[in-house]
């Protein structure tokens, strides 16, 4: 094998470097997501966690080039998927890249399935478009995979529409669909937020199996630190728009470092604790409100005078890999 392709495969699958996004707020552009970067290999899952409102959306439709152009833009920053510049993309190289290489599953799926089509159709669809397959191999495959995703009766399902299926199957069929033309990067965005507790696990399992098969990268968006400990290599902590803590998933939960991280850890509940759960006081400023500086400064109990400049992220001297955005704690 080359040198050029052994570097390749080494590469990670996805790359954001400095990722600034700018949402338009009363005719003026604001800054909702700050020079964030990171990077997920094959195999591996990075969870982005914060309160809703942190910007871990906005991230995952600037990857996916999916912002609409009237209200948001990325205004600075390097995204590759798979070694193609998603940025410098034109509109129409994106619209190859998305379902192909790069795939995003949301909440709810019923936001992202056609309601008047047949899932068979709808699965079908992308694999004709993408991989110029004849209609009838694309309904077998979409059989296939509905099996893959472990829909029962999925011969006989294929022709029935969304609204008849449970809310844990529509995730599954939004999976298939996401996973239809065998992408490299899959985005999940609280792919289980919706669904109960139990269906939730089965969801996540099948994720984990299916990325181990096909050496998927995953961006797992959550609010649930539960759902990190259990399938997260690494976790980035987002806090209006900053990552405020970047560690691998063992070291966040050995020494959650940033006053944040901490705060979402306490509000959190926890099988082997009678501990009360602390919410964090106050709330996540709307972006016109966001504070210069460190932008959680109004809630942190640390705050000193330092804290209206800008702390960087910067790595812990026990823990290089670890990183934390904070005056007070990174030393
Ligand atoms: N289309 C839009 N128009 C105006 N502001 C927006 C738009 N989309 C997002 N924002 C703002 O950008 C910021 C980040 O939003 P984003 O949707 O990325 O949050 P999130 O972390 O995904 O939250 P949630 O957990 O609720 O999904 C918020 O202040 C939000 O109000
Ligand atoms: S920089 Fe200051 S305000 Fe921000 S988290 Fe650290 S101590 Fe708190
Ligand atoms: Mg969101």
């Amino acid at each position: 094998m080359s040198a050029a392709l052994v570097r390749q495969s080494e590469a990670p699958l996805l790359q954001v470097e400095g990722l600034t996004t700018s949402i338009r707020v009363g005719g003026a552009w604001r800054d909702a997501v700050r020079e964030v970067s990171f990077t997920v290999a094959g195999r591996e899952t990075v969870a982005l966690v914060g309160e809703s409102g942190c910007g871990k959306s906005l991230t995952a439709l600037s990857i996916m080039g999916l912002l609409a152009a009237k209200v948001g833009r990325v205004s600075a920053g390097r995204i590759t998927v798979d070694g193609v510049d998603m940025v410098a993309a034109s509109e129409r190289q994106r619209e190859a890249m998305r379902g192909d290489r790069v795939a995003m599953i949301f909440q709810e799926p019923m936001t992202s399935l056609n309601p008047v089509l047949t899932i068979g159709f709808q699965i079908g669809e992308a694999l004709e478009r993408h991989r110029g397959m004849s209609r009838k191999a694309a309904r077998a495959r979409a059989i296939e995979l509905l099996e893959r995703v472990r829909v029962p009766s999925a011969k006989a399902r294929i022709d029935a529409y969304p609204h008849q299926f449970s809310g844990g199957m529509r995730q599954r069929v939004m999976i298939a669909m996401a996973l239809a033309c065998e992408p490299r990067v899959l985005i999940a965005d609280e792919p289980t937020t919706a669904l109960d507790v139990t269906i939730q696990a089965q969801v996540l399992a099948l994720l984990a199996e299916l990325q181990r098969e096909v050496g998927l990268a995953i961006l797992l968006i959550t609010h649930n630190l539960g759902v990190v400990a259990s399938v997260a290599d690494r976790v980035l902590v987002m806090y209006g728009g900053d990552v405020v803590e970047n560690a691998p998933v063992r070291s966040f939960f050995a020494r959650p470092t940033h006053p944040y991280s901490e705060g979402l850890l306490k509000a959190m509940p926890r099988v082997d604790s009678a501990g009360e759960l602390v919410a964090i006081p106050g709330h996540v400023p709307t972006l016109p409100d966001m504070p210069d500086g460190c932008r959680f400064q109004a809630r942190c109990p640390l705050r000193i005078e330092r804290c209206t400049e800008r702390p960087p992220l910067a790595p812990l001297r026990a823990d290089p890999a670890h990183e934390v955005r904070c005056w007070v704690r990174a030393s």
